[in-house]
């Protein structure tokens, strides 16, 4: 198979401080405003080779190979996408698509590999596409066509291609926000969260009870969702100034209300879902023993799942990971945990 072209891009993931949890009609328009931080050590890798294409119909012709292996459940989520983005990417329907994606993660790890992996390949499909155009827009624009699509292929991917701070979600809060796409949000920013730590502590890494698709869609019947976007707009508004004055204890209290409110939505959804383990309920009681305790400003956060990600700042890494390493890693599978931070957003790979 003759390569055209190739591109390889690495996209990190990111978590959530305010969550994008309901959608409004639209495609992929979320319901209220969302920001997260960038992570940098947990990334998915992709490459997207352009191939001559083997049947001359309609078809978009695919490759998915997974950590070296062809991945028929990923290759059709994949196709899925493409096609819904076919009209705005000739490549798509003039060449054959062979892609190779990894995971710096583990895949039964619990953490959401669909924002690394959406992220990358929606960044992939926009670089070869602009080389084939031979007509380059600005870094900034390039990002933002990124995000666009992205967001089109895993709402929260929007987030992950800019580093640091991410914002998606139109809000009279942030200037130049859009539900289309997400923005970077560096300005605004204490140069404490320039380094903040994320400590990712696997309670298990069973597979996900509800698919996000489905957790969205919950929400339209859910009796809290009005409140529940009330909230999240107010939430962002205030985190934005602790996030500015590196005001850790509003901070903190924000990002735990967040987490508790998506928990809480998922719980009193019908059906009614449960997303924490055991180890996560013992493990925010622990945490919380301990914040009393040491006054240290150690707050968590939950995606959809039970895995707690522990947010500290730099300085007191160490003795945070004591306290881990002495109280939490008992609670872990395995004793598994990630170590992250706050990273530097989508990178092209040579
Ligand atoms: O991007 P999705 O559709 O998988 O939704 C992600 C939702 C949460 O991770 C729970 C919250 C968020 O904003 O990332």
């Amino acid at each position: 198979m003759k390569e055209i072209k190739k591109v390889t891009w690495r996209s990190p993931s990111n978590i959530a401080l305010v969550k994008y949890w309901g959608k409004k009609t639209g495609v992929q328009i979320p319901a209220n405003p969302s920001i997260s931080f960038t992570l940098e050590n947990c990334y998915s890798e992709t490459s997207v080779s352009l191939v001559e294409k083997e049947g001359n119909g309609s078809d978009i012709e695919l490759r998915f190979y997974f950590d070296g292996k062809a991945n028929m459940a990923f290759q059709l989520k994949i196709l899925k996408f493409f096609e819904s983005i076919r009209k705005d990417f000739p490549l798509l329907n003039q060449y054959g698509l062979l892609i190779h994606s990894t995971n710096s993660f583990p895949h039964s790890s619990g953490i959401a590999s669909s924002a690394s992996a959406m992220s990358a390949l929606a960044i992939c499909l926009c670089d070869l596409q602009e080389q084939l155009n031979k007509k380059k827009l600005s870094a900034d624009k390039f990002l933002q066509k990124a995000s666009y699509y992205a967001r089109l292929g895993s709402g929260s991917a929007a987030r992950s291609i800019y580093p640091q701070i991410a914002e998606w979600g139109k809000t009279n809060s942030v200037k130049g926000s859009s539900d289309e796409y997400a923005i970077p949000y560096t300005k605004n920013l204490h140069p404490v969260f320039q380094t903040y730590q994320n400590s990712i502590l696997i309670a298990s890494s069973a597979e996900k009870k509800v698919s996000s698709r489905v957790g969205h869609s919950l929400m339209k019947t859910n009796p809290f969702a009005r409140t529940r976007y009330a909230q999240a707009e107010k939430n962002l508004k205030e985190l934005l100034v602790s996030l500015k004055t590196g005001d850790l204890e509003k901070f903190g209290a924000i990002v735990e209300e967040e987490a508790m409110t998506l928990h809480a939505l998922m719980m009193c959804s019908t059906p009614s879902f449960v997303l924490m383990a055991p180890a996560t309920l013992s493990m925010i009681e622990r945490i919380r023993r301990f914040r009393e305790e040491s006054k240290l400003p150690v707050y968590f956060t939950l995606d959809a799942g039970p895995n707690i990600h522990l947010l500290y700042p730099k300085k007191i890494a160490k003795k945070v990971k004591a306290f881990i390493y002495a109280e939490l890693e008992e609670l872990c599978e395995n004793g598994r945990m990630i170590h992250d931070k706050v990273g530097k957003g989508a990178k092209k790979m040579k």
